[in-house]
């Protein structure tokens, strides 16, 4: 148990390194088994792999890529990865550039796929939370900056030793199994 994917998507390289540390900090967790992936080199199966998984993604538009709301799209294991952990991080041009939507729009696909996500409420340094997942301008370059990536990936791994929730099994036996599908449902 300790398997952490990190999949990012990056145009020039900003979030690219921001995954490069989340990594590293997951890495700090003893028997942590990681994966560092750019969406291009992941599909569903690197995702039911883990068991846990951080996502990065530049704000493009107040919003993640275009190309990483693709990979989710396609990647043809909805309702597979349930009970899973996940973590999100997102690199913009300038403060307030809409990084903490890019992140919260990132949690909500997490929250489609049954992914439980995880808050950081304590500070990763000074003057950085985690909260909702870690944010920088541009690349990380300041101490702040990286310390905030590593702590999401340590973090993380962290969780995932604690033990993930294989919830996908429930769906045999969960409720929806047993109510009645109406005629007209299509
Ligand atoms: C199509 C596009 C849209 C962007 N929209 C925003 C934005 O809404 N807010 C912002 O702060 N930066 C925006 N940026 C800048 C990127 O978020 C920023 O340069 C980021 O560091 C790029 O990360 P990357 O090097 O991983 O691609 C945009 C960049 C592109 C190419």
């Amino acid at each position: 148990m300790g398997k952490v994917l990190v999949l990012y998507d990056s145009r020039t390289g900003n979030t690219k390194l921001m995954a490069e540390y989340v990594a590293e900090g997951a890495r700090l967790v003893e028997s942590a088994e990681v994966r560092l992936r750019h969406i291009s080199e992941a599909d569903g199966q690197d995702l039911l792999w883990a068991d846990g998984v951080a996502v990065g993604s530049p704000t493009h538009m107040g919003q993640p890529s275009w190309q990483m709301k693709k990979w989710w799209d396609e990647c043809g294991v909805w309702g597979q990865a349930d009970g899973r952990l996940g973590a999100v991080f997102s690199s913009e041009g300038g403060h307030a550039g809409g990084a903490m939507m890019t992140c919260l729009s990132l949690l909500l696909i997490l929250m489609n796929f049954g992914i439980l996500v995880l808050g950081v409420t304590d500070y990763a340094y000074y003057c950085y939370t985690l909260h909702y997942g870690a944010t920088t301008v541009r690349q990380p370059r300041v101490e702040g900056d990286i310390a905030a990536c590593r702590e999401l990936g340590r973090r993380l791994a962290l969780a995932v030793r604690a033990g993930h929730i294989n919830l996908r099994e429930d769906h045999e036996t969960g409720p929806a199994m047993h109510s009645e599908k109406p005629a007209d449902w299509s």
